[in-house]
């Protein structure tokens, strides 16, 4: 027999919820649409003239390539068209996103970044959508503000992404658990294939960019050789996995256990705190994290507990296994 479809999951889990008024689906569905879009145009990527650079750079100094843009503007497009979003932004945009008068505003903000890992478009490796929604904290049923999205990481309402891979999966949680939707591609519909992920406490994967260990602090380099030690007292044979794509690193390491790094570095004066961006991606994915029994921290401090001061700040991120995370926080505060 056919599984469950989310949709049906978010209505008969939001049936046993008094507070469920149905806006959080419609919310839901409209990203589960605007997926699905993105979706069919990354799978011809390389058919169309949509692959490339478009030429422009992000407010972030990066190449921006034409999916980049197509994604921006489907999640955009859908989540305005909703009427449950009372503000958006996104990574590709520098201000926040109002909703134009033709739409209702809802109770919700939500941020996110609609293409991840987009250097690995033209090579046809795994990218991703990552979503981070909160509750509107503003009264009235206006314009949203940046104080609806500017809340800490502990405050999502739900967060979730999409990994367009061998196959399209979407990755969710309402803060009961975290579960994942593989795509039918024959229905275009996602079906539940995983409920109630657990990220094993330890893993045997370590994740990161090791062209950059000579620009890390001294714990993180520590930490990365003592993982690699086979004489060390962990026992055990870390396997290196980088893809590159946030979301995919995370996706495997969530599903059979690691650890997934982006330090800080002194690579780059204007990044001083890493790469990643708190609000749209390491805040999204330390809430599935958590939820999953594993662990997201800057190595001083719970992603989820940090106040953030503006959309698009860096932050450095240390997430997977919550041993794994521990364990390389005990480095970071040099008490190994
Ligand atoms: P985006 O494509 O949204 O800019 O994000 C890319 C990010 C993330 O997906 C990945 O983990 C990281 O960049 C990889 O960075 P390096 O190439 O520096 O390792
Ligand atoms: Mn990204
Ligand atoms: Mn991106």
């Amino acid at each position: 027999m056919l599984g469950t479809t989310v949709i049906e999951y978010l209505l008969v889990t939001q049936k046993n919820n008094p507070m469920a008024t149905g806006a959080f689906t419609r919310l839901l569905n409209g990203i589960i649409v605007a997926a699905k879009v993105i979706q069919r145009e990354v799978a011809k990527a390389g058919l169309v003239d949509i692959l490339g650079y478009a030429g422009r750079q992000n407010v972030q100094g990066e190449q921006v390539q034409k999916l980049d843009d197509f994604a921006n503007t489907t999640m955009i497009n859908r989540l305005q068209a909703s009427g449950e979003a009372c503000v958006l932004a996104s990574e590709e945009v520098a201000d926040l996103i109002e909703i134009p008068p033709k739409f209702k505003k809802g109770n919700y903000a939500v941020i996110f970044d609609p293409l991840d890992g987009s250097s690995n478009i033209d090579v046809n490796v795994s990218i991703g959508t990552i979503f981070s929604i909160y509750r509107r904290v503003t009264s009235g049923d206006g314009d949203g503000t940046l104080e609806d999205l500017l809340q800490p990481g502990y405050k999502q309402a739900a967060a979730g992404y999409i990994i367009y891979g061998s196959s399209t999966v979407l990755v969710l949680s309402a803060g009961n658990g975290v579960h994942g939707f593989t795509m039918d591609p024959s229905l275009g519909e996602f079906i539940l294939s995983n409920e109630n992920i657990q990220i094993p406490e330890r893993g045997k994967v370590f994740s990161v960019n090791e062209g950059n260990y000579n620009f890390w602090d001294d714990g993180a380099r520590k930490y990365v050789d003592y993982i690699k030690n086979p004489a060390a007292d962990h026992k055990r044979i870390y396997s290196g996995r980088y893809i590159g794509s946030l979301v995919a690193d995370f996706h495997r390491n969530l599903l059979q256990g690691g650890i997934f790094l982006y330090p800080a570095d002194h690579k780059d004066p204007r990044k001083p705190k890493g790469k990643l961006r708190l609000m749209c991606e390491a805040n999204p994915m330390s809430f599935i994290v958590e939820q999953a029994g594993g662990a997201a921290s800057t190595g001083d401090q719970r992603i989820l507990d940090i106040v953030p001061e503006e959309l698009h700040q860096r932050v450095p991120l240390i997430i997977g296994s919550k041993k794994d995370v521990e364990t390389f926080v005990d480095f970071h505060r040099g008490q190994r």
